[in-house]
């Protein structure tokens, strides 16, 4: 696909979203990282999932269910294969943050023993931190946390520091939804595991926005939502190495996830539905393989480029005000399309309050990332992310209501 803005609003036609309006004004939506648009396509696609074969899976043995039944596994190969797995790979979770609860949960509470190394990173969204710290504590493991150096790039001094004590399990982000920082998981999966340890990828901000596959990087489990990614709410997957998920414990227990239940003896499900209890969101499965469709029609490396462009476009703009501090590294190589930043004096608050009468809509807060607020000793930062409806426009009109918030509230 060529870059042109003729492009983006072909894709603004489908998502219904923009024809809204946000307190009067045009809407310039700037907090994908929080949650994507959905296009009519995937609307469209639940809606059918309910109008048509609307049943429960597995379970039916008439023509609709077997339908039903038909179209969540078709989801589910869709959906692998565009991360580069094998059906069976992938398990349905509710989100990113489930996924990597039921890695801490199952593989950890089978493998890691008092003593252990677990490592993650100071630059993780809460939901790839705290399964971890809860499992460090419970079993009393140790902690160790990569350092994340003033540039906004994980510390490969402290990475290999942390690599060196032995751990058995090493969880770190693709992407920042902070700094925006792309890690080079790759790289890293392969030190994590001439290091002897599992690697733990969160792709959550790096599947919807350039080319990912697991096998290519060679990472034991992956992590990532559907809502991200143009998908419906509630539905998202765990990529999980076959052997791996084939050892491993239940999470959840209930329906599915049985092959037969007797009073003295259960035997679990195969792999994936052993860790898939009770009735899936079917819907949702439906939705995020056409939300992958959609994707594929722009192709991943469109996505990546066209994000680059408006990132390195909003970034040139922003480095030029004094009173604006920018988070992250400034190379466009080396990061996504999320922007954290302050003004300075004003809360990140105030920023997102402001913007919003101009009808822009961004994030502020700590981002479910506080270890990374204590880092640049900020309580919170206003956050800008893009993604493929958005062009230099909007770029602009972020740019206008920073000046605005600047006129507020009279900083220099
Ligand atoms: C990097 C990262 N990981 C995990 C998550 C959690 O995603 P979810 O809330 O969909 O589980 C997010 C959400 O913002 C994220 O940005």
């Amino acid at each position: 696909m060529v870059e042109t803005s003729e492009n983006v609003q072909k894709i603004r036609r489908d998502f219904p979203i923009f024809s809204r309006l946000e307190n009067g004004k045009r809407l310039v939506y700037l907090d994908s990282a929080a949650t994507s648009q959905r296009p009519v396509q995937v609307i469209n696609a639940v809606r059918r999932f309910y109008e048509q074969m609307n049943s429960n899976v597995h379970r039916g043995l008439y023509e609709m269910s077997e339908e039903a039944t038909q179209a969540y596994e078709d989801a589910r190969s869709n959906i692998a294969s565009f991360i580069g797995a094998k059906p069976e790979e992938l398990v349905f979770t509710r989100n990113a943050t489930e996924a990597l609860n039921l890695v801490a949960y199952s593989w950890g509470r089978a493998n890691v023993r008092e003593g252990d190394v677990i490592v993650t990173t100071e630059m993780e969204h809460h939901s790839n931190f705290l399964p971890w710290k809860l499992l460090a504590t419970e079993k009393n493991a140790k902690l160790e946390v990569v350092k994340i150096t003033d540039e906004g790039l994980l510390d490969e001094d402290s990475l290999d520091e942390k690599l060196k004590l032995g751990p058995k399990i090493v969880a770190f982000t693709h992407a920042s939804n902070v700094l925006g920082t792309i890690n080079d998981a790759k790289g890293i999966a392969k030190r994590v595991k001439d290091a002897g340890a599992i690697c733990v990828l969160d792709g959550a901000q790096s599947v919807p926005h350039m080319p990912v596959s697991v096998k290519e990087i060679g990472c034991d489990f992956m992590a990532f939502s559907g809502h991200k990614m143009l998908g419906p709410m509630g539905i998202g997957g765990l990529y999980g190495r076959y052997e791996l998920l084939e050892a491993m414990p239940p999470f959840l227990t209930g329906g599915e996830m049985i092959k037969e239940v007797h009073i003295g003896e259960v035997n679990w499900n195969d792999v994936p539905y052993k860790f898939e209890a009770g009735t899936p969101n079917v819907e949702g499965a439906i939705g995020l393989s056409e939300a992958v469709n959609y994707l594929r029609s722009l192709g991943m490396d469109w996505v990546r480029s066209h994000e680059k462009e408006l990132t390195a476009y909003a970034l040139s703009l922003m480095v030029k005000e004094s009173s604006v501090q920018v988070y992250g590294p400034l190379d466009v190589e080396k990061r996504g399309g999320v922007i954290s930043f302050n003004v300075d004096g004003v809360h990140a608050h105030d920023v997102a309050q402001i913007l919003d009468t101009e009808g822009i809509a961004i994030r502020s807060g700590h981002h479910c990332a506080m270890p990374v607020m204590d880092r640049y000793g900020i309580p919170a930062a206003a956050r800008a992310s893009f993604y493929i409806y958005n062009d230099k426009e909007d770029v602009e009109a972020l740019i206008k209501g920073i000046e605005k918030v600047k006129r507020v509230f009279s900083v220099e």
